[in-house]
């Protein structure tokens, strides 16, 4: 029998330089605690707590029902591509054919699908800073160079135009951002959106991913995407899913619209990798769609309330700097007025301290800012019911009084 260190040496380099998601860890660590018998409110959660809507779960029913078992197309049912199609001309007012369509298994496979598809070994790839865990971690497997750019908390977080025409270089292949963001809920306008296709416009080399996974949790209810833009419309990726709007985190599926040549790589990609994504879930997914947006539009009226009692709370919180995220289900503070301090003999010394500290005083778990590129700052879901919230920030504000 091998020993676990001889085992864990033959793993590749590429895994081993690879992070483990922060979020998955901490929800680990919280689940842990419950199991102890501790009363536990996760806020570390990046995912709906709705159901998914009875429609979309009928479909589903209806699709094993009519046999539909076997191997789907690579790039995703002819039908669901043709909703999506219509779903990009409807919403966003692009035009698109299903041959610019690539379904994959969720959001992430796709991002993942573009960058290897984009990426050369070596090439920069410019991350809207805070920016999703996972964008960094798929650029390091593809063995590209992540630069992350970090917007300032005055401007919502938003990288501006300037900012990213500073960070270009002649090695710049891609750039990355959500809009809705994960982790701080910006939302870029039109106008900030158009600067930024501006500064592309010059340098022809470089290409975008642009994540609108949370387009319809959207307080402000005005979504641009990129692609809108004609002049470099061809090189935009504009990625999307069902995860969030639709409160479908498990059942997998995403999408990508692309150029007709990224998007055939992106399925020769994915046809050696994981072939089409769950013939349930399409179907479910193309009667999601073809359901509008209204289930989605319900969900966002909880998110934006529940947004405001958060963020009420939170603004009753010394030393939390806020701001207020437009879009998705997150907030995210600078708390690093609390670098420094301490309790029993424990000094705080970043995020990861101090919600670690959350977690073992209040027994409320956040995911710590530095998976974010933010070590400064903490990420609050507030897609848990208006109760547990209530109680989690009491907790967290009586448990912060603590620190001298
Ligand atoms: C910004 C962002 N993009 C993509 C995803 C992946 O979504 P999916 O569940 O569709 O893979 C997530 C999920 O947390 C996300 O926050």
């Amino acid at each position: 029998m091998r020993n676990t260190e001889e085992v864990r040496s033959a793993l590749s380099d590429r895994i081993l330089a690879l992070s483990e998601s922060q979020t998955i860890a901490m929800a680990k660590k919280a689940r842990e605690l419950a199991s102890q018998g501790f009363d536990v409110i996760n806020l570390s959660f990046g995912e709906p707590d709705f159901q998914t809507p009875q429609y979309i779960k009928d479909a589903a029913k209806k699709a094993i029902d009519e046999g539909f078992t076997f191997y789907t197309p690579v790039p995703g049912y002819p039908e669901l591509r043709q909703e999506i199609v219509n779903k990009f001309k409807r919403d966003n007012n692009l035009d698109y054919k299903p041959e610019n369509i690539v379904v994959s298994t969720g959001a992430k496979q796709s991002i993942a699908n573009a960058v290897m598809c984009l990426v050369n070994p070596g090439d920069e790839v410019i991350i809207f800073s805070p920016y999703w865990v996972s964008y960094e971690e798929i650029v390091k497997l593809a063995e590209g160079t992540p630069v992350p750019v970090m917007g300032s908390l005055e401007n919502d977080f938003k990288v501006t135009a300037a900012q990213l025409e500073q960070a270009i270089t002649s090695d710049t292949k891609l750039v990355m951002y959500s809009s809705p963001s994960n982790p701080t809920g910006a939302v870029w306008d039109e106008d900030e959106l158009r600067a930024i296709a501006k500064v592309l416009e010059k340098y022809p080399q470089v290409y975008v991913i642009a994540d609108e996974i949370y387009e319809y949790i959207n307080f402000e209810g005005k979504h641009f995407s990129l692609a809108c833009v004609d002049s470099i419309k061809d090189r935009v990726v504009t990625v999307n899913g069902l995860s969030k709007g639709y409160a479908m985190t498990g059942w997998r599926v995403g999408y990508m619209a692309a150029n007709k040549e990224i998007a055939s790589a992106c399925d020769k990609l994915q046809s050696q990798i994981t072939s089409g994504t769950s013939s349930i879930s399409q179907k479910a997914a193309a009667a999601a769609l073809q359901g509008g947006k209204g289930a989605a539009l319900e969900m966002t009226e909880a998110y934006r309330r529940r947004r405001d009692l958060v963020l009420d709370m939170m603004n009753d919180i010394e030393g939390f700097k806020t701001y207020l995220p437009a879009g998705a289900f997150y907030i995210f503070p600078d708390v690093s007025y609390y670098f420094g301090k301490s309790y029993e003999g424990k000094t705080i010394v970043d995020s990861d301290d101090l919600s670690m500290f959350l977690l073992a005083d209040a027994h409320v778990a956040t995911v710590d800012g530095a998976a974010f590129g933010a070590p400064q700052c903490i990420r609050f879901s507030f897609a848990t019911s208006d109760e547990k919230l209530t109680e989690a920030m009491r907790r967290i504000k009586s448990s912060l009084a603590k620190l001298q």
